[in-house]
């Protein structure tokens, strides 16, 4: 019954093994299983007692063997167990990585000319150096190979790829930062979510001059498809977010607005055209065609 490894380096190894398969095989996305499925820490701490319970098991039966032994046996047994637990390969390996002559006995060693007192000692070099420097040699040879003469795989491909891939995760970032449209990114956001919210800022913010349902007062109607300052969602987010025209009273809004919230209040002016204004004020700026649209799919140009 004797078992080399001892029982505080088993169970740990057991147990961590035991949760590293465990991550490894339950689908949790971007969490680890372990957070998005709290039934999994019961199953840890299962695992754990159970662990535990196997080491208590192991350790009764080994009394239990113990008692049965001969005098003798016990002696035996006793003297295998008090052996200390030792890491028996790595200090092996260690002691061959750094083999060299001992001081006392440099003697063997020692060359025998002497130039005006100074003596040689043909002491080896330090293996794990000797490895290291045989190590760089293959290396350099596969470089070589690979780099220069097969060329499958270069610094400029790698710096390409690079780039490439970092170009992907900028757009993945963009995605979810909503904060960082500005007028040249910015889309119109159909969801209503975000047009609800559009809709709580104009009323907080805009009402006072453009009216609530957008027919406008100090500031021009929004519902018509006139625009002073252009239309389309581009336009729109630029104008809000950069202010009118000086002395006209409409300020910059992104000094207290977030590019977001513009974006979602932009939106939402956008669809004030669907309403029809108590007291419209009249048609200002001209008629915005927006230029990105083919000509076939407008209006005028149809039958
Ligand atoms: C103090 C009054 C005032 C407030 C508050 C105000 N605006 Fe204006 N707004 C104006 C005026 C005046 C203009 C016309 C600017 C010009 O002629 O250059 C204008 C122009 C605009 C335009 C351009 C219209 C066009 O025809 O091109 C948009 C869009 C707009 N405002 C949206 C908003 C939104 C959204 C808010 C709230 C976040 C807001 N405004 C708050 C006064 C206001």
């Amino acid at each position: 019954m004797s078992t080399r490894t001892p029982w505080w380096i088993r169970v740990p190894v057991l147990f961590f093994l035991i949760f590293g398969l465990m991550e490894y095989f339950i689908d949790s996305g971007d969490k680890p299983a372990i957070i998005e499925y709290p039934i999994t820490q019961l199953f840890m701490l299962l695992i754990l007692m159970i662990l535990i319970a196997i080491e208590l098991i192991l350790g009764s039966i080994e009394n239990v063997m113990f008692q049965t032994l001969t005098e003798e046996g016990k002696e035996k047994y006793l003297a295998t167990k008090s052996k200390k637990y030792e890491w028996t390969w790595a200090k092996n390996l260690m002691e061959k990585l750094t083999r060299s002559r001992s001081v006392e006995r440099e003697e063997e060693i020692i060359l025998d000319h002497n130039y005006d007192g100074i003596r040689e000692l043909d002491n080896v070099l330090p293996p794990w150096w000797v490895y290291l420097f045989y190590g760089t040699i293959i290396f350099s040879v596969v470089y070589l190979v690979r780099f220069h003469v097969i060329g499958d795989y270069t610094q400029k491909e790698e710096y390409e790829q690079e780039v490439a891939a970092a170009k992907i995760a900028i757009e993945e970032y963009k995605k979810t930062a909503k904060d960082l449209v500005d007028a040249s990114t910015v889309e119109f956001l159909s969801d209503a979510a975000d047009l609800s919210a559009g809709e709580k800022i104009y009323t907080t913010n805009c009402v006072a001059c453009h009216m609530a349902d957008g027919g406008g007062g100090i500031g021009p109607n929004l519902t018509d498809e006139y625009w002073i300052l252009g239309g389309g969602i581009k336009n729109v987010f630029t104008t809000i977010s950069e202010g009118g025209r000086d002395g006209k009273g409409m300020i910059a809004w992104k000094q207290s607005l977030k590019p977001a919230e513009i974006a979602q209040v932009a939106s939402y002016v956008l669809t004030l055209s669907e309403k029809t204004p108590a007291n419209p004020k009249a048609p200002e700026g001209e008629i915005w065609v927006d230029p990105n649209v083919p000509e076939s799919t407008e209006p005028e140009s149809g039958q």
